[in-house]
Protein backbone atom coordinates (compact mmCIF):
# COMPACT_ATOMS: atom_id res chain seq x y z
CA UNK A 1 0.00 0.00 0.00
CA UNK A 2 1.48 3.65 -0.98
CA UNK A 3 0.89 6.17 1.31
CA UNK A 4 -0.60 9.54 0.05
CA UNK A 5 -1.09 10.47 -3.31
CA UNK A 6 1.05 9.78 -6.42
CA UNK A 7 1.95 11.71 -9.53
CA UNK A 8 -0.02 9.07 -11.53
CA UNK A 9 -3.16 9.84 -9.14
CA UNK A 10 -5.19 11.60 -11.68
CA UNK A 11 -5.09 8.72 -13.66
CA UNK A 12 -5.90 6.12 -11.35
CA UNK A 13 -8.67 7.92 -10.37
CA UNK A 14 -9.74 8.52 -13.60
CA UNK A 15 -10.81 4.33 -13.33
CA UNK A 16 -13.50 2.97 -14.69
CA UNK A 17 -14.12 6.57 -16.45
CA UNK A 18 -14.74 5.42 -19.82
CA UNK A 19 -17.13 6.91 -21.81
CA UNK A 20 -19.25 4.33 -23.34
CA UNK A 21 -20.34 4.11 -27.10
CA UNK A 22 -17.25 4.18 -28.88
CA UNK A 23 -14.75 1.61 -28.79
CA UNK A 24 -10.21 2.28 -28.87
CA UNK A 25 -9.49 3.15 -32.69
CA UNK A 26 -7.07 0.87 -32.06
CA UNK A 27 -9.66 -2.23 -31.66
CA UNK A 28 -10.21 -1.94 -35.60
CA UNK A 29 -6.68 -1.38 -36.41
CA UNK A 30 -5.00 -4.24 -35.19
CA UNK A 31 -5.11 -7.60 -36.94
CA UNK A 32 -3.91 -10.79 -35.35
CA UNK A 33 -0.63 -11.64 -35.20
CA UNK A 34 0.68 -8.02 -35.58
CA UNK A 35 3.18 -6.16 -32.94
CA UNK A 36 1.52 -4.30 -30.56
CA UNK A 37 3.32 -1.42 -28.86
CA UNK A 38 3.33 -0.78 -24.87
CA UNK A 39 3.31 -3.20 -22.05
CA UNK A 40 1.74 -6.36 -22.12
CA UNK A 41 -0.66 -7.70 -19.73
CA UNK A 42 -0.08 -11.84 -20.34
CA UNK A 43 -2.14 -14.54 -19.42
CA UNK A 44 -0.25 -16.48 -18.07
CA UNK A 45 -2.22 -19.70 -17.79
CA UNK A 46 -3.23 -22.15 -15.06
CA UNK A 47 0.50 -22.65 -14.17
CA UNK A 48 2.00 -25.62 -16.41
CA UNK A 49 4.54 -24.04 -18.44
CA UNK A 50 3.44 -25.71 -21.49
CA UNK A 51 0.30 -23.86 -21.07
CA UNK A 52 1.64 -20.41 -21.81
CA UNK A 53 0.93 -19.03 -25.46
CA UNK A 54 3.74 -18.83 -27.95
CA UNK A 55 3.59 -15.04 -28.11
CA UNK A 56 3.18 -14.94 -24.14
CA UNK A 57 6.94 -17.13 -23.76
CA UNK A 58 8.49 -14.51 -26.46
CA UNK A 59 7.29 -11.57 -24.80
CA UNK A 60 8.47 -13.02 -21.05
CA UNK A 61 11.70 -14.49 -22.26
CA UNK A 62 12.57 -10.91 -23.68
CA UNK A 63 11.65 -9.11 -20.38
CA UNK A 64 14.01 -6.60 -18.28
CA UNK A 65 10.99 -6.42 -15.53
CA UNK A 66 7.91 -9.11 -14.90
CA UNK A 67 5.29 -7.65 -13.03
CA UNK A 68 3.09 -11.10 -11.45
CA UNK A 69 0.37 -12.22 -9.93
CA UNK A 70 2.40 -13.33 -7.00
CA UNK A 71 1.39 -17.56 -6.07
CA UNK A 72 -1.40 -17.67 -8.67
CA UNK A 73 1.70 -17.65 -11.35
CA UNK A 74 3.08 -20.99 -11.27
CA UNK A 75 7.45 -20.40 -10.07
CA UNK A 76 7.94 -23.15 -12.47
CA UNK A 77 6.87 -20.70 -15.21
CA UNK A 78 8.55 -17.65 -13.66
CA UNK A 79 11.88 -20.39 -13.17
CA UNK A 80 11.72 -21.64 -16.95
CA UNK A 81 10.90 -17.83 -18.67
CA UNK A 82 11.89 -15.33 -16.09
CA UNK A 83 15.20 -16.38 -14.76
CA UNK A 84 17.27 -13.17 -16.60
CA UNK A 85 14.34 -10.69 -15.44
CA UNK A 86 13.33 -8.48 -12.30
CA UNK A 87 10.60 -9.91 -10.27
CA UNK A 88 8.05 -7.99 -8.43
CA UNK A 89 4.96 -9.49 -7.06
CA UNK A 90 1.71 -7.51 -7.28
CA UNK A 91 0.48 -8.50 -4.42
CA UNK A 92 -0.51 -6.70 -1.80
CA UNK A 93 0.33 -3.15 -3.78
CA UNK A 94 -2.48 -1.07 -5.04
CA UNK A 95 -2.35 0.84 -8.29
CA UNK A 96 -0.63 3.66 -6.92
CA UNK A 97 2.50 1.86 -6.25
CA UNK A 98 2.23 -0.09 -9.57
CA UNK A 99 0.81 2.02 -12.46
CA UNK A 100 4.07 4.61 -11.59
CA UNK A 101 6.27 1.44 -11.35
CA UNK A 102 5.91 -0.30 -14.81
CA UNK A 103 5.61 3.70 -16.43
CA UNK A 104 8.49 4.56 -15.32
CA UNK A 105 10.57 1.15 -15.90
CA UNK A 106 8.61 1.39 -19.76
CA UNK A 107 9.68 5.19 -19.65
CA UNK A 108 13.61 4.15 -19.04
CA UNK A 109 13.75 1.88 -22.09
CA UNK A 110 13.12 -1.31 -19.86
CA UNK A 111 11.13 -3.86 -21.22
CA UNK A 112 8.34 -4.38 -19.02
CA UNK A 113 5.38 -7.42 -19.15
CA UNK A 114 2.64 -7.51 -16.77
CA UNK A 115 1.65 -11.27 -16.06
CA UNK A 116 -1.61 -12.49 -14.58
CA UNK A 117 -2.99 -15.80 -14.35
CA UNK A 118 -5.08 -17.80 -16.01
CA UNK A 119 -6.53 -15.06 -18.93
CA UNK A 120 -6.89 -11.19 -17.92
CA UNK A 121 -10.06 -11.13 -18.59
CA UNK A 122 -11.40 -13.32 -15.89
CA UNK A 123 -11.21 -12.22 -12.52
CA UNK A 124 -7.57 -10.54 -13.40
CA UNK A 125 -8.40 -6.86 -12.84
CA UNK A 126 -6.11 -5.94 -15.33
CA UNK A 127 -8.36 -2.97 -17.39
CA UNK A 128 -7.79 -0.46 -14.10
CA UNK A 129 -4.05 -0.76 -14.97
CA UNK A 130 -4.35 -0.65 -18.30
CA UNK A 131 -6.28 2.14 -18.29
CA UNK A 132 -4.38 3.76 -15.71
CA UNK A 133 -1.05 3.52 -17.82
CA UNK A 134 -2.37 4.69 -20.62
CA UNK A 135 -3.55 7.90 -18.82
CA UNK A 136 0.04 7.77 -18.23
CA UNK A 137 1.41 7.96 -21.97
CA UNK A 138 2.20 4.29 -21.66
CA UNK A 139 0.42 2.02 -24.14
CA UNK A 140 -0.76 -1.29 -22.91
CA UNK A 141 -2.59 -4.44 -24.49
CA UNK A 142 -3.87 -7.90 -23.65
CA UNK A 143 -1.88 -11.36 -24.64
CA UNK A 144 -4.71 -14.16 -24.03
CA UNK A 145 -3.54 -17.12 -21.65
CA UNK A 146 -5.37 -20.72 -20.73
CA UNK A 147 -7.85 -19.85 -17.96
CA UNK A 148 -8.17 -22.35 -15.32
CA UNK A 149 -11.43 -23.33 -15.82
CA UNK A 150 -10.27 -24.89 -19.15
CA UNK A 151 -7.40 -26.28 -17.53
CA UNK A 152 -9.74 -27.88 -14.64
CA UNK A 153 -12.08 -29.43 -17.61
CA UNK A 154 -8.71 -30.84 -19.62
CA UNK A 155 -7.31 -32.62 -16.10
CA UNK A 156 -10.90 -34.10 -15.40
CA UNK A 157 -11.03 -35.15 -18.95
CA UNK A 158 -14.56 -33.41 -19.91
CA UNK A 159 -16.26 -30.59 -21.28
CA UNK A 160 -17.84 -27.46 -19.78
CA UNK A 161 -20.15 -27.87 -22.45
CA UNK A 162 -21.91 -31.60 -23.07
CA UNK A 163 -24.29 -32.18 -25.40
CA UNK A 164 -27.82 -32.83 -23.62
CA UNK A 165 -26.35 -31.85 -20.07
CA UNK A 166 -24.26 -28.77 -20.15
CA UNK A 167 -25.68 -25.83 -22.46
CA UNK A 168 -24.00 -23.31 -20.98
CA UNK A 169 -21.09 -22.13 -18.80
CA UNK A 170 -20.49 -19.53 -15.76
CA UNK A 171 -17.80 -17.70 -14.88
CA UNK A 172 -18.51 -16.95 -11.51
CA UNK A 173 -18.07 -16.41 -7.60
CA UNK A 174 -19.60 -16.51 -4.18
CA UNK A 175 -20.08 -12.96 -2.02
CA UNK A 176 -16.91 -12.19 -0.36
CA UNK A 177 -14.65 -9.81 0.12
CA UNK A 178 -15.02 -8.97 -3.44
CA UNK A 179 -18.55 -9.29 -4.44
CA UNK A 180 -21.42 -8.74 -2.43
CA UNK A 181 -24.29 -11.03 -1.26
CA UNK A 182 -26.77 -9.43 -3.26
CA UNK A 183 -24.74 -10.01 -6.39
CA UNK A 184 -23.99 -13.49 -5.53
CA UNK A 185 -25.58 -15.89 -8.14
CA UNK A 186 -24.41 -19.14 -7.52
CA UNK A 187 -27.43 -20.70 -6.46
CA UNK A 188 -29.58 -18.88 -9.93
CA UNK A 189 -26.88 -20.78 -12.43
CA UNK A 190 -26.87 -24.21 -10.73
CA UNK A 191 -30.74 -24.33 -10.28
CA UNK A 192 -30.96 -23.90 -14.02
CA UNK A 193 -29.54 -27.56 -14.18
CA UNK A 194 -27.79 -27.06 -18.06
CA UNK A 195 -25.23 -24.69 -16.78
CA UNK A 196 -21.51 -25.85 -15.78
CA UNK A 197 -20.75 -23.33 -13.13
CA UNK A 198 -17.64 -22.44 -12.33
CA UNK A 199 -16.12 -20.91 -9.53
CA UNK A 200 -13.11 -18.96 -9.18
CA UNK A 201 -12.17 -18.56 -5.43
CA UNK A 202 -9.83 -20.28 -3.26
CA UNK A 203 -10.72 -23.87 -1.43
CA UNK A 204 -11.46 -21.97 1.54
CA UNK A 205 -14.74 -21.03 0.34
CA UNK A 206 -15.86 -23.98 -1.01
CA UNK A 207 -17.59 -25.26 2.66
CA UNK A 208 -19.87 -22.30 3.15
CA UNK A 209 -20.70 -21.73 -0.62
CA UNK A 210 -22.18 -25.47 -0.22
CA UNK A 211 -23.79 -24.65 2.64
CA UNK A 212 -25.09 -22.06 1.58
CA UNK A 213 -26.59 -24.03 -2.01
CA UNK A 214 -27.85 -26.37 0.20
CA UNK A 215 -30.22 -23.81 2.01
CA UNK A 216 -32.22 -22.99 -1.44
CA UNK A 217 -34.72 -24.77 -2.88
CA UNK A 218 -33.96 -26.07 -6.16
CA UNK A 219 -30.69 -27.17 -5.78
CA UNK A 220 -29.85 -30.58 -5.54
CA UNK A 221 -27.73 -31.56 -2.81
CA UNK A 222 -26.54 -34.81 -5.08
CA UNK A 223 -25.77 -32.14 -8.05
CA UNK A 224 -21.84 -33.31 -8.67
CA UNK A 225 -18.78 -31.17 -7.55
CA UNK A 226 -15.44 -31.40 -9.35
CA UNK A 227 -12.46 -29.44 -7.33
CA UNK A 228 -9.16 -29.24 -9.55
CA UNK A 229 -6.45 -28.02 -6.93
CA UNK A 230 -3.37 -26.28 -8.53
CA UNK A 231 -4.94 -27.48 -12.14
CA UNK A 232 -1.79 -28.20 -14.38
CA UNK A 233 0.79 -27.41 -11.23
CA UNK A 234 3.11 -30.65 -10.54
CA UNK A 235 0.55 -30.77 -7.07
CA UNK A 236 -2.26 -30.89 -8.95
CA UNK A 237 -4.84 -33.04 -7.19
CA UNK A 238 -8.95 -34.08 -8.00
CA UNK A 239 -11.77 -34.37 -5.50
CA UNK A 240 -14.73 -35.01 -6.41
CA UNK A 241 -18.17 -35.13 -4.80
CA UNK A 242 -21.52 -33.47 -4.70
CA UNK A 243 -23.25 -30.43 -3.17
CA UNK A 244 -23.66 -32.44 -0.56
CA UNK A 245 -20.11 -33.55 0.83
CA UNK A 246 -17.74 -31.79 -1.12
CA UNK A 247 -17.40 -29.32 1.04
CA UNK A 248 -16.01 -31.77 3.73
CA UNK A 249 -14.25 -33.36 1.51
CA UNK A 250 -12.19 -30.18 0.71
CA UNK A 251 -11.92 -29.26 4.51
CA UNK A 252 -10.20 -32.95 4.79
CA UNK A 253 -7.50 -32.58 1.96
CA UNK A 254 -6.61 -29.31 3.81
CA UNK A 255 -5.99 -26.92 0.74
CA UNK A 256 -5.62 -23.34 1.27
CA UNK A 257 -4.41 -22.53 -2.27
CA UNK A 258 -6.33 -21.95 -5.68
CA UNK A 259 -8.60 -24.07 -6.95
CA UNK A 260 -11.57 -24.86 -9.32
CA UNK A 261 -14.88 -25.19 -8.35
CA UNK A 262 -16.83 -27.25 -11.05
CA UNK A 263 -20.55 -27.54 -10.19
CA UNK A 264 -22.69 -29.36 -12.73
CA UNK A 265 -23.15 -33.23 -14.29
CA UNK A 266 -20.44 -32.19 -17.40
CA UNK A 267 -17.74 -32.08 -14.35
CA UNK A 268 -18.13 -36.31 -14.58
CA UNK A 269 -18.74 -36.48 -18.32
CA UNK A 270 -21.59 -38.98 -18.08
CA UNK A 271 -25.13 -39.10 -19.53
CA UNK A 272 -24.17 -36.73 -22.60
CA UNK A 273 -25.94 -37.38 -26.26
CA UNK A 274 -24.32 -37.97 -29.48
CA UNK A 275 -23.54 -34.57 -31.16
CA UNK A 276 -25.69 -34.10 -33.98
CA UNK A 277 -22.34 -32.61 -35.78
CA UNK A 278 -20.39 -36.20 -36.04
CA UNK A 279 -24.24 -37.79 -36.91
CA UNK A 280 -27.35 -36.91 -39.56
CA UNK A 281 -24.89 -33.92 -40.09
CA UNK A 282 -22.14 -35.94 -40.86
CA UNK A 283 -24.15 -38.31 -42.78
CA UNK A 284 -25.71 -35.66 -45.69
CA UNK A 285 -28.39 -34.88 -43.14
CA UNK A 286 -30.17 -31.68 -43.55
CA UNK A 287 -32.02 -31.17 -39.90
CA UNK A 288 -31.04 -27.70 -38.73
CA UNK A 289 -28.85 -28.64 -35.37
CA UNK A 290 -30.29 -25.54 -33.47
CA UNK A 291 -33.86 -25.49 -34.13
CA UNK A 292 -35.29 -29.54 -35.32
CA UNK A 293 -36.55 -28.30 -38.96
CA UNK A 294 -35.61 -29.19 -42.29
CA UNK A 295 -33.13 -26.88 -44.08
CA UNK A 296 -33.65 -27.36 -48.30
CA UNK A 297 -30.16 -28.23 -49.95
CA UNK A 298 -29.48 -24.55 -50.33
CA UNK A 299 -30.05 -23.58 -46.72
CA UNK A 300 -27.95 -26.56 -45.76
CA UNK A 301 -24.91 -25.51 -47.52
CA UNK A 302 -25.17 -21.86 -46.39
CA UNK A 303 -25.12 -22.66 -42.88
CA UNK A 304 -21.75 -25.13 -43.49
CA UNK A 305 -19.53 -22.38 -42.08
CA UNK A 306 -21.72 -21.53 -39.11
CA UNK A 307 -21.97 -25.56 -38.65
CA UNK A 308 -17.99 -25.56 -38.77
CA UNK A 309 -17.52 -22.59 -36.83
CA UNK A 310 -19.66 -24.77 -34.04
CA UNK A 311 -17.35 -27.67 -34.96
CA UNK A 312 -16.49 -28.27 -31.13
CA UNK A 313 -20.33 -28.52 -30.04
C1 LIG B 1 -8.08 -13.93 -9.08
S1 LIG B 1 -8.75 -15.34 -9.88
C2 LIG B 1 -7.80 -15.30 -11.34
C3 LIG B 1 -8.34 -16.18 -12.43
C4 LIG B 1 -7.47 -16.23 -13.65
N1 LIG B 1 -7.42 -14.96 -14.32
C5 LIG B 1 -7.91 -17.32 -14.63
O1 LIG B 1 -8.26 -17.00 -15.77
O2 LIG B 1 -7.87 -18.49 -14.28
C6 LIG B 1 -8.01 -16.62 -8.97
C7 LIG B 1 -8.83 -17.89 -8.93
O3 LIG B 1 -8.67 -18.58 -10.17
C8 LIG B 1 -8.66 -19.96 -9.93
N2 LIG B 1 -7.38 -20.52 -10.36
C9 LIG B 1 -6.32 -19.85 -10.84
N3 LIG B 1 -5.34 -20.72 -11.21
C10 LIG B 1 -5.81 -21.95 -10.92
C11 LIG B 1 -5.29 -23.27 -11.08
N4 LIG B 1 -4.10 -23.50 -11.59
N5 LIG B 1 -6.07 -24.30 -10.69
C12 LIG B 1 -7.30 -24.11 -10.19
N6 LIG B 1 -7.84 -22.90 -10.03
C13 LIG B 1 -7.10 -21.83 -10.38
C14 LIG B 1 -8.88 -20.18 -8.43
O4 LIG B 1 -10.26 -20.37 -8.24
C15 LIG B 1 -8.40 -18.87 -7.88
O5 LIG B 1 -8.96 -18.60 -6.62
Amino acid sequence: MTDGPTDSQAGIDAVGDRTGGELDPRVREHTAGEEQEGIPFIGAGPGDPGLLTVRGKELVDDADLVVHAGSLVSSALLEEHCADAELVNSVGKDLEELVPLMRDAHESGRTVVRLHSGDPAVYGAALEQIDALEREGVPAYVVPGVTSSFAAAATLRTQLTLNGVANHVAFTRPRGKTLDAEDDHVAEFVEMGDVTTCIYLGTHAVSDTMDRLLDRDGVDPDTPVAVVYHASWDDEDVITGTIADIGEKVEAAGYRASAMVLIGEAATGAGYDRSYLYGDWANGGTADADNGETMDAADAASDTETTETEADD
